[in-house]
């Protein structure tokens, strides 16, 4: 592209700028509804169906609320949700097992979800957190994080959630190779069409606190994720990373954290052109949010923040914030 303009006074950028009319017929990005997955956290623990206290608006549900915020995203042209489990503390233990419980909470949901509102994607998140009595996405031994053990526990995880109906499986867990098993796994199992987002650069980072005190892992976590995440120092590696679960199978990639990570998001679009989605975390929307409620900064804060996903990449965005900007842009 040869940008040509002519010198001053001929060329006035201003000109553009002068209505909401023109400058909306010259937008380089548009936002809409439809570029939104919105998580949610879900429980059926008794009294757990309440406000985050890091994550102000946003409040764990039961199953049948769940549902609620099915019928509200179809409601509002939101195409997909994500779903995340708040585990009975009593499910959690060392092997994980509760992770490909046909019946866990997560499986549960998601097939209420389809036979309430069939028409959203059901979106999961593939990692053993919620269920590990340690808050690790893997199995840990003597303090290590086992990989291939991790990934065979994966495959039965992600078998479990496509049985239950998921259209979006979402490993999040940073295990080598667990793209590729987890695809043959669905090939053999007959779930050919199941699609995979792969979390596929995902840093090791604080912002991800607030979710981890969602889904009750923040207590349990003993030491940190440096050996599974990236490092936030690195930039080559997220596309290797993207390189490797795409050939992998990946239909979807990931990038995540969101705001501090544009550049990588740029950088995926550019290299490999797939569909490309960025994880405004838990952490982003706790910024945010204690911003506008304490009155720092107005709300447009959030519909600024999304589009700047749209000019890095990125065709779409899993925010916290899906509903309230859905209902904003009038979708
Ligand atoms: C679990 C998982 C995490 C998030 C999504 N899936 C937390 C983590 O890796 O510790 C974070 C999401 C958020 O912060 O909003 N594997």
């Amino acid at each position: 592209m040869t940008p040509i303009h002519a010198p001053f006074p001929a060329a006035r950028f201003r000109r553009l700028r002068r209505t909401a009319a023109l400058r909306d017929l010259v937008a380089e990005e548009r936002l809409s509804a439809k570029d939104l997955i919105w998580p949610v956290f879900v429980t059926d623990v008794p009294g757990a169906d309440v406000e985050v206290t890091s994550m102000p608006g946003v409040t764990r549900r039961t199953v049948d609320g769940t549902i609620r915020a099915a019928e509200e995203a179809a409601r509002l042209g939101i195409p997909a949700i994500c779903l995340f489990p708040f585990t009975d503390p009593s499910l959690r233990t060392d092997a994980c097992e509760e992770a490909w419980n046909p019946r866990n909470i997560t499986n549960r949901t998601i097939r209420a979800i389809k036979a309430a509102v069939p028409e959203i994607a059901v979106m999961t998140d593939i990692a053993l957190d919620p269920y590990n009595a340690n808050g690790h996405d893997g199995l840990v031994r003597d303090g290590v994080i086992l990989n291939d053990e991790t990934v065979e526990c994966l495959v039965r995880m992600a078998l479990a959630q496509a049985e239950a109906g998921a259209d979006i499986l979402g490993p999040s867990d940073m295990m080598d190779g667990r793209i590729g098993a987890i695809r043959v796994g669905l090939e053999q199992a007959g779930h050919k069409d199941v699609a995979i987002l792969s979390y596929a650069a995902k840093y090791a980072s604080a912002f991800y606190g607030p979710f981890r005190d969602a889904v009750g892992a923040s207590g349990a976590l003993k030491g940190d994720k440096k050996t599974y995440q990236m490092n936030p120092a690195n930039r080559d590696e997220a596309l290797r990373l993207v390189a490797r679960d795409l050939s992998e199978g990946a239909d979807m990639v990931m990038v995540k954290p969101g705001m501090p990570y544009l550049d990588i998001c740029r950088d995926v679009k550019d290299a490999f052109g797939a569909p490309t989605f960025a994880y405004q975390v838990s952490g982003e929307y706790a910024m945010l949010k204690g911003a506008i409620l304490n009155g720092w900064v107005r709300e447009e804060v959030i519909l600024e923040s999304l589009m700047a996903f749209r000019r890095a990449g990125c065709d779409g965005v899993l925010t916290y914030f899906a509903p309230e900007v859905a209902r904003s842009l009038g979708a």
